[in-house]
């Protein structure tokens, strides 16, 4: 069997990315993250798409090149679907609408939280079926059950904010810029994780809660900085190590119960979060310790990038499920939804 040659877009945030798959290998994945949203702490709607707009034409033209893929060469166009920014997701769709209409073969619609899990089969080892992933971004926190590559279900999810909103606005709290969570990752390296504690309420099952933690700080903040206004600066990489711990903690407690109750061994992080170091070192050493096998993305696979979006358009292609030309994008897109 012949395997496709796939252009695929990613536009659900504020990454514009292109990426080429090629008889399911990887030929490029081309990335650019925008800036503009740093001085306002966190990403602006508007500006988002006014960015995805100015990118998208030279990050598929540099996509194909680094790829040496004419358009005549290709079999089908990806985009992301949803979830995401709905301005943003405008952007990459008809964007991906257009171009298959102009070189006349089929659209595949893919779903960006589907997509993080399945940046699994870019690279090898492979997790096998069934496995956990827990899936940890900016706007998700989950732990999915994975039965095949177009299967799978959602079996624990925040009922609030995500981890790396938490992350982020635990940065902004602190005075770091937009994204806030890799340089907490950075300042924590040199902190003690054990210096400061931080309550942590029950949630049942396998779901999640990041908003009472996320306050927890902002008191304990400003406690602190109205007894020494210098608090921060002073303790800032304890400050850092001490919460990204109780982040981490918080995560693995809930991927040990549902490996241990569904006894599953094989277990996958994903998404942005995943680009974590202490969550990295902790799903390794746990995994260790309960004989799991652990498969952790490579860095350029954990934050968004349109490769994920290319291997999940890659098994849709082999499984026939193309979209419609009349397909809208869909904000709150789920897993498991078409
Ligand atoms: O998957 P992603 O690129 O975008 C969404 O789909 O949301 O995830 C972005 C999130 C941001 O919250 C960012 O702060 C967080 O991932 N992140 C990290 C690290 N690198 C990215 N959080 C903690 N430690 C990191 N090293
Ligand atoms: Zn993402």
């Amino acid at each position: 069997m012949k395997y496709p040659t796939i252009l695929a877009i990613e536009s659900s945030c504020d990454e514009t990315s292109a990426s080429v798959i090629q008889n399911g290998k990887i030929l490029s994945n081309i990335i650019a993250t925008q800036q503009v949203h740093q001085q306002w702490g966190g990403v602006v709607p508007e500006l988002a798409s006014r960015e995805h707009q100015k990118n998208i034409v030279p990050v598929v033209d540099a996509s194909l090149k680094q790829s040496k893929v004419q358009f005549s060469d290709l079999d089908a166009i990806a985009v992301t679907k949803g979830p995401g920014l709905l301005g943003s997701l405008l952007v990459g769709t008809t964007f991906a609408k257009g171009l298959s209409l102009a070189l006349r073969v089929p659209l595949i619609a893919v779903n960006h939280m589907e997509a993080h899990v399945l940046a699994h089969f870019i690279e090898e080892p492979y997790p096998s079926f069934p496995f956990l992933c827990l899936t940890v971004s900016g706007g998700h926190t989950q732990i999915v059950l994975v039965e095949d590559y177009l299967q799978m279900k959602v079996i624990g999810q925040t009922q609030d904010d995500a981890v790396g909103e938490a992350f982020d606005k635990t940065a902004k709290l602190l005075g770091l810029p937009y994204p806030g969570g890799m340089l907490i990752d950075r300042l924590a390296q040199k902190g003690n994780p054990e210096a400061f504690q931080f309550p942590q309420v029950a949630v049942p099952n396998y779901d999640f809660s990041f908003s009472g933690i996320k306050t927890a700080i902002l008191y304990f903040l400003q406690k602190n900085t109205s007894q020494n206004p210098n608090f921060v600066q002073e303790n800032l990489a304890d400050i850092c190590a001490s919460v990204q711990h109780t982040f981490v903690k918080m995560l693995i407690s809930k991927l040990k119960r549902a490996a241990k109750e569904l006894q599953i061994r094989e277990i996958a992080i994903a998404g942005g979060v995943s680009a974590n170091s202490e969550l990295r070192k902790t799903v390794i050493q746990t995994g260790e310790k309960y004989n799991w096998n652990v498969y952790i993305p490579d860095l350029q696979y954990c934050t968004d990038n349109a490769a994920m979006v290319a291997i999940a358009a890659h098994y849709k292609y082999l499984a026939g499920l193309f979209a419609d030309s009349t397909f809208s994008p869909d904000a709150s897109l789920a897993i498991g939804q078409e």
